[in-house]
């Protein structure tokens, strides 16, 4: 089974796009007789739904991906971590275990599922074993890695909803079945959340190396585009020029959470809303994250309301690089990403906050 899910290809879809069968194949050789399997349901990414989606309509596949996975690895216990805020899902899941159970589908699997308690870094996953530990979540030193030092201190295979429910297909219908979809380096399809200015906000499966535009204008129906993010509030900014962009790990990827922007909307307002989001959502554990985000919040605060300093930018761009090279964890090396892209795209609008800035000071002093 880890040879078949390796020649697949299939690399993790929560956003890093580790190769699926290589994680497992290092937690099946770690030493230990006790491992362990997590269906990562936190779903903590802005715009992010496609985990929701399938967590509702289609249970099976990632409980069937969990019991195969398991299997492979030789974990006799997995957990799925559900997000606080899926409570409603608990019910339904905890539901379909059970008929799993019932009809001997997990006989020699202990699978259990574990709320979360409300907070994004506990998607990340060493601080979501934390959680799971009856911790506070925060990521831990790596490596060790979860696949040969995780959960309790064992082995441990964690990985994402829509990956776990590729696996049943391809056991059934071969790896090379797999391959046929996708680009050379991303196999198969993916499933995305699209939502923002579009006429059909929904969740959509396409073959990877799809257009952006085909998602978003296609399906989804947007227009007049200004900007797309491609992976939620940490993700990717690209501007409507760069529409052809192809939908693949090379490219452009992460969670699958696609947001866009019409023309009406304001690059700094919505860079702001992410801003502030990372602020309350930094764990606190390392300098660069915690206090990165604190100033990254008063800069953009400042140029919303028309107080910009003309040293903000620069200074927007120096904590952006530290951030990016000096945090512990992907939360904070990823959120300045979409900072650097708007500036690199829309630096007009944060020179027209500045001159908006300068204007207002002047008001003050003919006052
Ligand atoms: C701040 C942060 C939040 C994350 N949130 C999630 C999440 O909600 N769901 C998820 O599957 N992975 C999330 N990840 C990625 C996980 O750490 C991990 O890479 C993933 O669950 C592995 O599964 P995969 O290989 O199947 O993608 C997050 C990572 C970071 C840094």
């Amino acid at each position: 089974m880890i040879e078949a899910v390796k020649a697949s290809g299939l690399l993790g879809r929560g956003g890093a796009g580790f190769n699926c069968g290589l994680k497992w194949e290092l937690a099946r050789k770690s030493s230990g007789d006790e491992k362990y399997l997590i269906g990562n349901a936190d779903e903590g990414e802005v715009g992010a739904f496609k985990d929701r989606y399938l967590l509702t309509h289609d249970p099976f596949s990632l409980i069937e991906g969990l019991a195969i996975a398991s299997y492979a690895v030789g974990a006799a216990k997995a957990y799925i971590y559900l997000r606080a805020e899926y409570h409603f899902l608990f019910e339904p899941l905890t539901l379909a275990v059970k008929q799993a159970e019932e009809l001997g589908y997990l006989k020699n699997l202990n699978l259990r599922i574990f709320e979360g308690a409300g907070a994004y870094i506990c998607g990340e996953e060493s601080a979501l074993m934390d959680s799971i530990e009856g911790r506070r979540g925060e990521p831990r030193c790596k490596p060790p890695f979860p696949t040969e030092r995780g959960l309790f201190g064992k082995p441990t295979v964690i990985n994402n909803v829509a990956t776990l429910a590729n696996i049943p297909q391809i056991i059934l219908k071969g790896p090379d079945w797999f391959r046929t979809m996708g680009t050379e380096k991303s196999r198969g399809t993916k499933v995305f959340s699209v939502s923002g200015d579009v006429e059909r906000p929904g969740v959509y499966e396409l073959p990877l190396g799809s257009l952006l535009k085909e998602l978003v204008v296609d399906l989804a129906g947007a227009r007049e585009i200004k900007a797309v993010q491609v992976g939620g509030a940490s993700g990717r900014i690209l501007p409507e020029p760069l529409l052809d962009t192809p939908l693949a790990f090379e490219h452009v990827l992460g969670s699958g959470a696609v947001l866009v922007f019409n023309r009406n909307r304001d690059m700094i307002e919505m860079n702001q809303r992410n801003v502030d989001f990372f602020n309350e959502e930094s764990c606190g554990k390392c300098t660069p994250c915690r206090e990165g985000t604190e100033v990254m919040k008063e800069i953009f605060g400042r140029l919303v309301r028309g107080e910009g300093q003309e040293e903000d930018l620069s200074a927007l761009g120096g904590l952006a690089s530290a951030m990016r090279q000096g945090s512990f964890c992907g939360l904070g090396q990823s959120a300045p990403l979409p900072i650097l892209d708007s500036l690199k795209y829309f630096k007009q609008e944060y020179d027209q906050r500045l001159a908006q800035s300068r204007y207002l000071r002047t008001l003050k002093i003919v006052k």
